[in-house]
């Protein structure tokens, strides 16, 4: 008799903790993603439940604490420089929805690096014209030269005239060579690369072969209220306190 009524208590405070559970993530879910970072009892919730998920599923590309793998295709997650958006938490969100050129219909997939060594730099734009490798030892001179390394000042001037000019290479990182993260074009005049150590070889290969980093879409296997939890993870990394 004890047992059982000791069974049904328990499975009452079960009930209860799996209803205050659904009536949380329903806020959660009815928020303004961006407004979720102003409310500290949602911004706990979220974030803890959103660490899970993030160990679980992202951390083996991304690092466990976001750090990614700079200079093998995989972004630090922890820092304010972004390939897509601001760093928003809906900016997060929509990227972990549908990732970056996978293979779900509303993945980010506007823009992609050419391989300007090769015959067809650019399956998308035929306008797009192969680089000769001098060409390409010109532009990378002109990049280290943005970098504010020291370069071969008489190649960095030709390089820039094929950045801004018949190279096409404004076209997705800007004239000031920025980028543009409302397609995903990386800044080219900072030192944080993506790909490589930086040096002269690496930023020759994504010039010479082309470059298209994937990130999954998870909209398929994480629900929707777990999807705003890790991109409530993900906003925490960057935004510590
Ligand atoms: C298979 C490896 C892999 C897994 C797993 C993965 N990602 Fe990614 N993710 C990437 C790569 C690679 C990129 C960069 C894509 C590019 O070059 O544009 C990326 C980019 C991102 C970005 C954009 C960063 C920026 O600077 O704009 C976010 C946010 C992100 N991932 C979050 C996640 C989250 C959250 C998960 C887990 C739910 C996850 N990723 C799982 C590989 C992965
Ligand atoms: C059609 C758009 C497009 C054009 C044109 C383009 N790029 Fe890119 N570029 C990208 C994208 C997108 C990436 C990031 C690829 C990724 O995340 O996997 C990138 C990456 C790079 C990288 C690697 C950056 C890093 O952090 O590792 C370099 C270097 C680069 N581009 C240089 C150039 C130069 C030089 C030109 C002109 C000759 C050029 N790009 C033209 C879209 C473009």
């Amino acid at each position: 008799m004890r047992i059982t009524l000791l069974l049904a208590a328990s499975a009452c405070i079960m009930a209860a903790v799996l209803v205050h559970l659904s009536q949380v993530e329903g806020r959660l879910l009815r928020a303004d993603p961006d407004a979720i970072p102003t409310n500290a009892a949602l911004m706990a919730f979220a974030r803890g439940r959103g660490e899970a998920l993030f160990v679980a599923h992202c951390a083996a590309c991304h690092g466990i604490q976001g750090q990614g793998a700079p200079g093998r295709g995989i972004p630090i997650l922890s820092d304010s420089d972004w390939l897509y958006g601001t760093g928003l938490v809906s900016d997060i969100e929509q990227v972990i929805k549908y990732g970056i050129r996978s293979y779900h219909p509303k993945t980010w997939n506007l823009a992609i690096m050419p391989a300007y060594a090769t015959a067809e730099p650019s399956a998308r734009d035929s306008q797009i014209p192969s680089l000769s490798p001098g060409n390409i030892r010109d532009l990378v001179e002109f990049l280290i030269h943005e970098q504010g390394r020291s370069a071969d000042s008489a190649a960095a001037d030709r390089g820039a005239d094929l950045f801004a000019g018949a190279g096409g290479c404004y076209d997705c990182h800007a004239l000031d060579g920025k980028g543009d993260s409302a397609i995903g074009a990386p800044n080219l005049t900072d030192r944080i690369t993506l790909y490589g150590d930086g040096s002269r070889e690496s930023l020759s290969m994504s010039i010479a072969y082309g470059r298209h980093g994937m990130c999954p879409a998870w909209v398929t296997r994480i629900s929707p209220a777990g999807i705003r939890e890790v991109a409530v993870f993900v906003y925490s990394l960057s935004h510590p306190g």
